[in-house]
């Protein structure tokens, strides 16, 4: 018989982060031994890759639940402005057919070309997301993922003690898309706030720098300065040495740790190609942020 240690196994896909899990159906009730194992190999690997696992939204909303309580989208453009556990990433209409390149929801969807991490503007932010796949494409369409724990130890220890401490301030828009029309102005203004630009993993204490395409300015300085110092950090969490492109294959699923990792989508042939993965996000535990005031008050 099959002991629970030879049934599923774990294979680092990356000399820092990242692992294959096989040996386990996610779309069926998954066992709460099993479930610890996966749970202790999300707080090791940061990345979880499973393949052939053909979800549908009812399987992956279940098997995302073990994780805690799910995240529920704002209805914006992004989604088709459906609100709900399900974020669709998709060059595709309602009717299956290609969007065309200026529609809303493709401007919207760009913005995932830029490395973030998911909900880090949201006062709880989310603690991991588990994007699925339901149409790949043959080439492109990515999603290069970087471990921001690999590169926070990586930093010389002065760093990470002028590091120590200090505070940054996420806006669900992105730096360069204050004019965006995507989202509805008072949306802007309420998804303002702080968290530490280090994060610390309470199961295992190791920390990561904590920085993206929402986090903005820091408390503090001079918001040029500190836009200037977030755009080092993350430049410096994305070097090659610290990322890991996941090319999708149907049945892929991927579960990554928001408060640990960056990740971005890149393109593909959006007038050819077809891609359609379904995201769930699981939503923080504890507040480890409060709003902010407006940046300058
Ligand atoms: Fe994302």
């Amino acid at each position: 018989m099959d002991t629970l240690e030879t049934r599923i196994a774990i294979k680092r896909l990356h000399p820092l982060f990242v692992a294959e899990v096989t040996g386990i159906d996610l779309t069926v009730p998954v066992p709460r031994e099993d479930f610890r194992v996966i749970w202790d190999a999300f707080n090791e690997h940061q990345i979880l890759v499973f393949r052939d696992q053909h979800f549908d939204d009812e399987s992956q909303i279940a098997f995302s639940r073990h994780f805690g309580t799910l995240e529920t989208m704002i209805a914006h453009p992004g989604n088709d402005w459906n609100p709900g556990h399900i974020s669709v990433m998709t060059n595709l209409g309602k009717d299956g057919n290609f969007l065309p390149p200026d529609h809303p929801a493709m401007l919207h969807r760009e913005r995932n070309e830029a490395w973030h991490s998911d909900s880090s503007f949201k006062p709880v932010a989310a603690l991991a997301s588990l994007l699925a796949s339901r149409i790949v494409p043959p080439v492109g369409g990515n999603t290069d993922f970087a471990s921001a724990r690999a590169a926070y130890e990586a930093l010389p220890a002065e760093r990470k003690a002028a590091l120590e401490g200090l505070t940054a301030l996420h806006r669900m828009t992105y730096r360069d898309m204050d004019n965006d029309k995507g989202y509805k102005e008072e949306d802007k203004q309420r998804h303002v706030v702080t968290h530490p630009v280090i994060r610390t993993n309470p199961v295992n204490g190791r920390k990561a720098l904590y920085v993206g395409s929402h986090a903005q300015e820091i408390v503090g300085m001079p918001p040029a300065e500190g836009a200037s110092l977030l755009d080092e950090l993350t430049a410096f969490c994305t070097q090659p040495q610290f990322v890991y492109s996941h090319h999708w294959r149907d049945g892929d699923a991927v579960m990554w740790d928001n408060r640990c990792t960056l990740h971005r989508a890149t393109t593909f042939d959006k007038t050819q190609y077809k891609r359609k993965l379904h995201r769930t996000t699981i939503a923080g535990k504890t507040p480890d942020s409060a709003f902010a005031r407006m940046p300058g008050a």
